[in-house]
């Protein structure tokens, strides 16, 4: 049979990883083409700060969730290590994620997997007088849009096909691909109408402050400092079901005072613009195999959205899985066709 025609719905953090993914895994045994409404910088991904930082999925298997984290951390360690680590945008931050009781102080699952993990120092809390305990590590960072661009450049030197396009119904894709690897983040909710998929809205500030090094991160998850390499990005906010992508600027002023109260320095910082984002949000990623059928005709579709919160975090493990499941897809599809024509 002729190649199996692998399409891949998506150009953020997930669609770019998994197409990479499937190019490396199945080299030559497929034909990959990604399609995508929107692309960088115009996707959730650019909006976010892309730290290592992992957020618990409550259905889907601690164990799990480790893994991805641990293959996605060896990965964007490797490339921190090499020549390509400024091009990519991946550099590794030092700093604090602290706490003002110490019942919320748990060593997380993730312990392990950053660097360098420990308790602070009675000096380092010194620094935040308003809270009573807390961790100190050393993680990975992403730079948006540094590493959704060398993805694309990477997916180009793989033999990847680009192109624009809003898909309004799997079943157009029917005719030309065989396989369609779902990665629209927050558009499942309207192309595969999946009502467990909700938006948990997201506004940060974008600032030009050089002189923090280090991350700050109240344990509530709410207020952050997450310094890149071109500017540092401060949160934040977490609004469930709410689709407004235009900023709000008493939220605004909340976030450039809630984080001045943390790293007082900021007051001086410059060139201030805001973002806003839908996580995509599910109790679970989505990564399964669906086989669909209309009127006789078959299409074998891979899921793989629904990262929420922490996308950046396990992208490289969850495009590991949605390979694997595209791999079986061919498998099945070559089986087929080799009985077909017996
Ligand atoms: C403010 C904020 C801060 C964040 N910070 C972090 C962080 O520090 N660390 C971390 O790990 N995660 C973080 N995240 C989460 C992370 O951004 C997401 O988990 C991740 O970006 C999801 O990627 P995605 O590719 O699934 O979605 P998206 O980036 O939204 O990409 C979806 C793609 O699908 C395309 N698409 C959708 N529907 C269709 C359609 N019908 N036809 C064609 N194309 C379609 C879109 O155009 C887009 O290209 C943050 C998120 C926000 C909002
Ligand atoms: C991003 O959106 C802007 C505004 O709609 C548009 O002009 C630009 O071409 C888009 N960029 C890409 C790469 O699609
Ligand atoms: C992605 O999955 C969602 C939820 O099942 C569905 O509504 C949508 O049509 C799918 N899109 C693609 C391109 O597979």
């Amino acid at each position: 049979m002729a190649a199996p025609r692998v399409a891949v719905v998506g150009a953020g953090l997930i669609g770019l990883s998994t197409a990479l993914r499937i190019a490396e895994v199945n080299p030559n045994c497929c034909s990959i083409t990604l399609l995508s409404e929107q692309f960088s910088p115009n996707t959730t991904s650019d909006v976010a700060a892309g730290m290592l930082i992992p957020h618990t999925y409550p259905d889907t298997p601690i164990h799990v969730q480790k893994q991805w984290f641990k293959e996605t951390f060896t990965y964007l360690f490797a490339i921190c290590n090499s020549a390509e680590a400024s091009e990519a945008g991946i550099h590794l931050v030092s700093g604090w994620q602290i706490f003002k009781n110490p019942s919320e102080a748990e060593v997380p699952f993730w312990s392990d997997v950053v660097l360098g993990f420990r308790p602070m120092s009675a000096a380092e809390m010194q620094k935040f007088p308003q809270h009573s305990h807390g961790q100190a590590f050393t993680t990975l960072k992403c730079d948006c849009p540094r590493y959704l661009l060398w993805l694309e450049k990477r997916l180009k030197a793989n033999g990847v096909q680009i192109h624009t396009r809003k898909v309004t119904d799997l079943w157009e894709l029917h005719n030309k691909y065989d396989i369609v690897v779902n990665c629209t983040g927050i558009g499942a909710r309207q192309l595969v109408g999946d009502e467990q998929l909700f938006p948990v809205r997201g506004q940060v500030l974008k600032v030009h402050a050089p002189w923090v090094k280090n991350f700050i991160r109240d344990g509530d998850g709410l207020t952050y400092i997450y310094p890149g390499i071109d500017s540092v990005t401060l949160g934040g906010t977490r609004e469930k079901e709410n689709w407004c992508l235009s900023p709000d600027p008493d939220t605004t002023k909340d976030i450039f005072d809630r984080c001045c109260s943390l790293e007082p320095s900021l007051q001086r910082a410059q060139d201030i613009r805001v973002k806003v984002g839908l996580r995509p949000s599910r109790s679970a990623v989505r990564l399964q195999k669906e086989v669909l059928s209309q009127g006789g005709a078959k299409l074998l579709v891979v899921h793989n959205y629904g990262h929420g919160a922490g996308g950046f975090s396990v992208h490289r493990g969850t495009a590991e899985e949605a390979a694997h499941l595209v791999g079986e897809c061919i498998a099945a599809l070559q089986g087929s066709s080799s009985r077909a024509k017996l």
